[in-house]
């Protein structure tokens, strides 16, 4: 069967496909810090739980005090690259999502579930006795499982050609897992989180030291060899990942086979003065860094998804019919949205400074 039969035809856009790119690409770069501070926190605690069976450390203590607030951010700041997504990708995101729905509604209670966890955690006392240990344990795996159908639907969007498997398996319950840049995908996504998570208890023990607390150095050495070691094996699974796209996918030669080695080349560049700053303990220099990398890959991310859906669809086809007012309205509203959210984050950070109190 024809795979162009199973797309749907796409709505109109109400303004020039740019915008709405530039939107998507800045609202997912919010999205996925947020997430690689989520999973990759809850992943360092897991295993500094498992290493130390169950006793509580200043590492895991905070990691589990900050989880409820991480979950929510990451949550929220979902919501509006997935309004984005649908606006410019719908056609192909909804027929994924369709096809693997069981697992795709099923994110909705494993979301609920590691939510309940974590505030359940958060409120148990410390210590290994207490059940917390395996409280935050089990969170952090349905963060994983959460993690693990996100690439599987993001995959399965753009792979109209292996849709058809729906028709000897109609129950929503495919999966992308035959498609061979799937595994290197997943874990080049995890364990950059868990280098930015890394990271992420780096600077906050960074700051505590300016706040005179003088056992913090231990911890920012803690976090830093985390994000170094994970950012060093994460170049590998980079190689993996790219050796894993089909042969001559995107030629050097065009203008996108340009940019794209561009935006690979230069991540690299910049992940290498991250990973040399953080086996030097220097936390802020390799979060500036690391933030242009993460900003380039998903650039590179962007084009590759471009390039394995130009043979059914490109965004010039997508029809416009203007409508500019609803959608500045719309830009005011998201951007009152989230300076809202910075300063919520204020009082989160107050509350988690004075030991979890509720803001
Ligand atoms: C803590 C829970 C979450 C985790 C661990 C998580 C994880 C991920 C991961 C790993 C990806 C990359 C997928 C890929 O490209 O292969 C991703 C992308 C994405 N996530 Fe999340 N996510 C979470 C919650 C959410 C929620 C609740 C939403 C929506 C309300 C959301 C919306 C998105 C969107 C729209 C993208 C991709 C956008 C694009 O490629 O255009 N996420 N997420």
């Amino acid at each position: 069967m024809d795979p162009a039969a199973l797309i749907p035809t796409p709505d109109a856009i109400p303004v020039h496909w740019g915008w709405l790119q530039l939107l998507l690409q800045t609202t997912l770069f919010c999205h996925i810090l947020l997430m690689n501070i989520t999973v990759g926190t809850a992943c360092i605690a897991l295993v500094g739980y498992i290493r130390d069976r169950g006793a509580p450390s200043p590492c895991t203590e905070l990691v589990v005090r900050a989880m409820p607030f991480t979950i929510a951010f990451t949550v929220n700041f979902g919501v509006a690259p997935l309004l984005f997504g649908q606006v410019l990708y719908g056609q192909f995101l909804y027929t994924s999502s369709i096809l693997m729905a069981v697992f795709w509604l099923a994110i909705v209670g494993l979301l609920i579930v590691a939510y309940a966890l974590a505030y359940f955690a958060k409120h148990l006392p410390a210590g290994s006795g207490s059940g917390r240990p395996a409280v935050a344990v089990l969170t952090a795996l349905l963060l994983l499982a959460t993690a693990f159908f996100f690439v599987n639907n993001f995959s399965l969007m753009q792979a109209p050609a292996s849709w058809s498997r729906y028709f000897a398996h109609p129950r929503g319950l495919l999966l992308n897992l035959g498609d061979p840049t799937f595994i290197p995908r997943f874990l080049h996504f995890i364990v950059g989180a868990v280098a930015i998570g890394g990271l992420a208890i780096a600077l906050w023990f960074r700051w505590r030291r300016s706040q005179g607390e003088d056992s913090a150095d231990r911890w920012i050495g803690h976090g830093c060899r985390w994000f170094s070691f994970a950012t060093l094996a994460n170049a590998g699974i980079g190689l993996w990942f790219l050796a894993s796209l089909p042969h001559g996918l995107i030629p050097p030669a065009t203008s996108t086979g340009r940019l794209f080695l561009l935006c690979l080349a230069g991540g690299s560049v910049f992940a290498l003065a991250a990973l040399f700053f953080g086996l030097s303990n220097r936390a802020v220099p390799a979060l500036a860094c690391i933030l242009v990398t993460l900003a380039l890959m998903l650039g590179a991310r962007s084009l590759l998804r471009a390039t394995l859906l130009a043979p059914w669809f490109s965004l010039e086809q997508l029809p416009l019919a203007p409508a500019t007012t609803p959608f500045m309205l719309f830009v005011l509203i998201l951007a009152a949205g989230l300076a809202l959210i910075a300063w919520m984050m204020r009082f989160t950070l107050r509350a988690m400074d004075g030991g979890g109190q509720q803001p």
